[in-house]
């Protein structure tokens, strides 16, 4: 039997602002569900951590939202996602749903991308990990995925926003000659949404750059479809963010998200 409820809220979490662009998504699509998101700005970026230590640091954050009541787990970070979901699954258990961000994007991929040559970029951890590539090779349909690690991309993110370092930064790892000769992009990192413009212009618009946030906000909703969970009858849906480390680029762009409607505090998860 399951141990939660429709009214229950979504859990969510991400190394810092990267899932907030699902939980926007998600807010869209699922409109009355109190939303928990937790943002390890302590700990960002988790792309250069090792698997151990995004494992660790996922374990708490799961636990976390598990005391908060969640009936259900978004890793909304790619990094973690590669490292830790099995583990956070496991964890949890049957108390709570557990999804990642990686398996919507291959079904997307499996549905609507045969016999094409797909690039990815991400973290090294993503990357490293293999996780997109050893996923698609078992579906046998003819994609080739192509990737490559753009590890600093992340922090320029949630340290200038948009601006010309992020054009620098793009020249330089988007040259690389193992991102050469691609049908789409995908965006393995859900910080890259928010250099989204710039990665198609620099493409001149010739190639289709897949944003994963809709597709992952699409698969949490039939999830909670399939299961009856979908709240709908809240009137006064909450959204409360906790950081493990106060910083100005999370609370512009929680606000910038989702306006005065929420609720901002420092969790000190790791003191
Ligand atoms: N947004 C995250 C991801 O999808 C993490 C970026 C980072 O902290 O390095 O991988």
């Amino acid at each position: 039997m399951k141990a939660y409820t429709f009214d229950q809220p979504i859990g969510i979490f991400d190394s810092g602002i990267g899932g907030l662009t699902v939980a926007h998504a998600l807010v869209k699509l699922l409109p009355q569900e109190n939303i928990i998101y937790f943002g390890d700005t302590a700990h960002m970026p988790y792309g250069d951590k090792s698997t151990a230590a995004i494992q660790a640091y996922s374990i708490k954050i799961a636990h976390l939202l598990l005391q908060q009541n969640c009936k259900l787990i978004l890793i909304a970070c790619n990094s973690a996602s590669a490292a830790a979901f099995d583990l956070v699954k496991e964890y949890v258990g049957s108390k709570a749903i557990v999804m990642n961000v990686i398996d919507p994007v291959i079904h997307l991929l499996r549905d609507h991308y045969k016999n094409k040559q797909v690039g990815l970029i991400g973290t090294r951890q993503t990357v490293n990990s293999n996780v997109y590539k050893k996923k698609i090779d078992k579906l046998n349909n003819g994609i080739n995925v192509i990737s490559h690690a753009t590890n600093l991309l992340a922090s320029a993110i949630e340290e200038f926003g948009n601006n010309k370092v992020i054009d620098s930064l793009l020249e330089e790892y988007l040259t690389h000659p193992s991102l050469n000769n691609m049908d789409a992009l995908v965006l393995a990192c859900t910080h890259y949404p928010y250099i989204k413009d710039k990665i198609a212009n620099y493409y001149a618009n010739k190639i289709e750059i897949i944003d994963p946030s809709q597709t992952v906000a699409k698969a949490v909703k039939a999830h909670l479809e399939q299961d009856n969970l979908v709240n709908q009858l809240n009137e006064s849906p909450t959204k409360h963010f906790y950081v493990s480390d106060y910083t100005d680029s999370f609370a512009a762009n929680a606000k910038k998200f989702f306006g005065a409607e929420i609720t901002l505090e420092h969790y000190p998860l790791w003191d």
